[in-house]
């Protein structure tokens, strides 16, 4: 492990099962615009001169296949490839723990998001100079309604310029997204889907909004598949004809 001037670290996190997108294989690995998803995101951050190590946490019977993929795409930066937990939750501090002690800022990336840009990420590593949480988040295509208790009713339609929704990477200082994971640890909290909504169960910090692109899909269901390949065909043509 080569830590000495790690400073910025992205955890990418691959350790789902992928329960609602059922194929051969959990969905990081389905290969799609020549490349594995998880291909396509991982190159995305060891191309940033911003990041400066890598911790992929992985489904625990697909690690040697991410040995290789490390190997193959020579992803120099990774520092760190361990196994996830059963929660997401769990994943995450599995990589936190991974981290160098002298990390100073760490994003977390859903692996299956192939379409972060690196502007995202340019703007979240500056929000951190001032913010110890950020969260990448973009409008709502649709109007948001809450519904009554018993789900049958509009209760609520909140007002549009007031809702967003949370995409990744999430940024943190270290240290305080650590501590997160240590006081949830011990209240036995394992299930909280997003690290900024540690963050804000404990009450450690505010948390800074950056908005990111409109097109930061995350893989979900099969449809979202056909629309990231044609995302990801139009981006590699458009680096072709810039060549
Ligand atoms: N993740 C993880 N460890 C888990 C669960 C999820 O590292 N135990 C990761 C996934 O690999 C994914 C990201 O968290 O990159 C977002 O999760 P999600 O889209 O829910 O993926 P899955 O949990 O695999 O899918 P599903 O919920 O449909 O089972
Ligand atoms: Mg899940």
């Amino acid at each position: 492990m080569h830590s000495i001037n790690v400073k910025v670290v992205a955890i990418l996190l691959a350790g789902g099962k992928s329960e609602r997108l059922k194929a051969n294989v959990p969905k990081q690995f389905l290969k799609i615009a020549a490349k594995e998803i998880i291909e396509h995101t991982t190159d995305i951050f060891h191309n940033s001169p911003l990041i400066d190590g890598i911790v992929i946490v992985c489904n625990p019977n697909f690690i040697s296949h991410v040995s290789l993929l490390v190997k193959k795409n020579n992803w120099t930066k990774v520092i760190a490839l361990v196994p996830g937990g059963r929660t997401r939750q769990e994943s995450s501090y599995n990589g936190i723990q991974a981290c160098p002690t002298n990390t100073k800022y760490l994003l977390i990336h859903d692996s299956v998001r192939p379409l972060v840009t690196e502007n995202s990420i340019q703007q979240i590593i500056n929000a951190l100079e001032k913010y110890k949480c950020v969260n990448l988040v973009a409008p709502p295509r649709d109007t948001i309604i809450q519904t009554t208790k018993d789900g049958k009713f509009i209760r609520n339609i909140p007002p549009r310029e007031l809702i967003k929704r949370g995409l990744s990477p999430q940024g943190f200082h270290y240290s305080v997204i650590r501590t997160a994971h240590e006081m949830a640890n011990n209240d036995i909290v394992s299930n909280i889907s997003d690290d900024c909504g540690l963050v804000m169960k404990y009450d450690l910090a505010n948390i800074f909004i950056v908005t990111g692109s409109e097109n930061n899909i995350k893989v979900t269901y099969k449809s979202d598949i056909y629309l990231i390949e044609k995302l990801l065909t139009l981006q590699v043509d458009s680096q072709k004809d810039r060549l």
